[in-house]
């Protein structure tokens, strides 16, 4: 292992981290074909490097990422093993043609959920464990309070949330400790910095951001004739389609001026971004192969300063995407846009 990277409390309740999460999402599903040994190495590496929290949820193809993750933890060096922290969304209904049905809180759920994850993922228990999106059916009260029944049983350590708003956030964190909030945040998806972000920080609450280069769009590797695989995400967010699109690459080239001169690269620029909102925001970064990891970690060592993030803001002021972040069906089940 080479230097270790300092670690900080999550929130002010969760486990040590790391200034870097990996999400492992896309070694599963919605961005297309991944390459089992690549995404098996990629955590390796990520665990070598330090990056020891991993992140996924028990419907990323229907349990392939945590059979996954069981694999490459199984398949690492002890010492990388112990070390290893899951974050788990759970609550997602699936049907076996690949669709979505909503969401599932109701307390016999979430302990049916959690004892299918720890199954699969080989572990006697879960670091932190989240609903993806709140089951507007079901009091966030009732789904926090079974997780924290959870946490007294020892099947999870920390409670994390995925998607709330601030109203939400409140009425979970008075159930019990939050670790954390699961959201989107990046140059181009800065929603949270009006009510969510002064919410989590007054109650000591983390935020781990996903999405930090929109899926690949503003990591500066994303061309516009790109073709996607059938079921890939992008395919159906409005931020990739046509006119948006070019919108949003335009933005990417502007950004892309900045990374040249500091001699970065684009993608490090906008994970370097995030890192630079605050100690409290942990970003997750997506990669999928070692290669991508690597140049997530290099903008570990990329510091902004005032005059470099000012030209950032310029050329991508806030709210300059073009699109939202879902499609509208999905829109309709954020918390925190509502
Ligand atoms: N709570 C939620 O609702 C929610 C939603 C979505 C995701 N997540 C979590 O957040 C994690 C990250 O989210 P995300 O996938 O949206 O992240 P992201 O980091 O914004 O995007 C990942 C995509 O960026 C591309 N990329 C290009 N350069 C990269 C680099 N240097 N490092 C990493 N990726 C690079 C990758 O493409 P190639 O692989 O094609 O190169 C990959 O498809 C997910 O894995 C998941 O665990 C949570």
């Amino acid at each position: 292992m080479t230097t270790p990277l300092p670690l900080h409390t999550l929130g002010s309740t969760g486990p040590q981290v790391p200034p870097l999460g990996l999400g492992c999402m896309g070694m599963s599903a919605l961005y297309g074909e991944a390459d089992r040994a690549e995404s098996i190495a990629t955590i390796h590496a990520a665990l070598d490097a330090g990056i020891t929290l991993l992140d996924t949820g028990d419907f990323y193809g229907m349990g392939h990422n945590e059979l996954l993750i069981n694999e490459a933890l199984r398949t690492a060096p002890a010492a990388l093993r112990e070390q290893a922290l899951t974050s788990v969304k759970f609550g997602a209904l699936r049907d076996a043609a690949g669709g979505w049905g909503g969401y599932d809180g109701r307390p016999a759920a979430v302990k049916n959920f959690a004892a299918y994850s720890l199954q699969r993922l080989g572990t006697d228990h879960i670091d932190i464990y989240r609903i993806a999106r709140i089951d507007p059916d079901v009091p966030i009260e009732e789904t926090v309070g079974a997780i924290a029944e959870l946490v007294e049983a020892g099947h999870v350590r920390h409670i994390g949330l995925s998607e709330a708003g601030a109203e939400s956030i409140r009425r979970a964190a008075a159930v019990a400790p939050i670790s954390d909030l699961q959201i989107e945040y990046s140059l181009i998806s800065r929603g949270i910095e009006e009510q969510i972000l002064p919410t989590t920080r007054e109650l000591g609450i983390g935020i781990t951001a996903y999405g930090v280069l929109s899926r690949g769009l503003i990591s500066g590797h994303f061309a516009r004739d790109r073709e996607l695989a059938p079921g890939d995400f992008r395919g159906m967010s409005p931020r990739f389609q046509g006119e948006n699109l070019q919108r949003n690459l335009d933005l990417v080239e502007e950004l892309r001026k900045i990374s040249e001169q500091k001699g970065v690269s684009v993608a490090q620029i906008a994970i370097a971004w995030v890192l630079s909102r605050g100690e409290d925001i942990m970003p997750l970064v997506g990669a999928r192969s070692r290669d991508r990891l690597t140049e997530a970690l290099g903008a570990l060592d990329v510091t902004l300063d005032a005059d470099e993030l000012a030209a950032i803001e310029r050329a991508v002021p806030a709210g300059a995407a073009a699109g939202d972040r879902y499609p509208t069906a999905q829109m309709a089940h954020l918390d925190s846009e509502h």
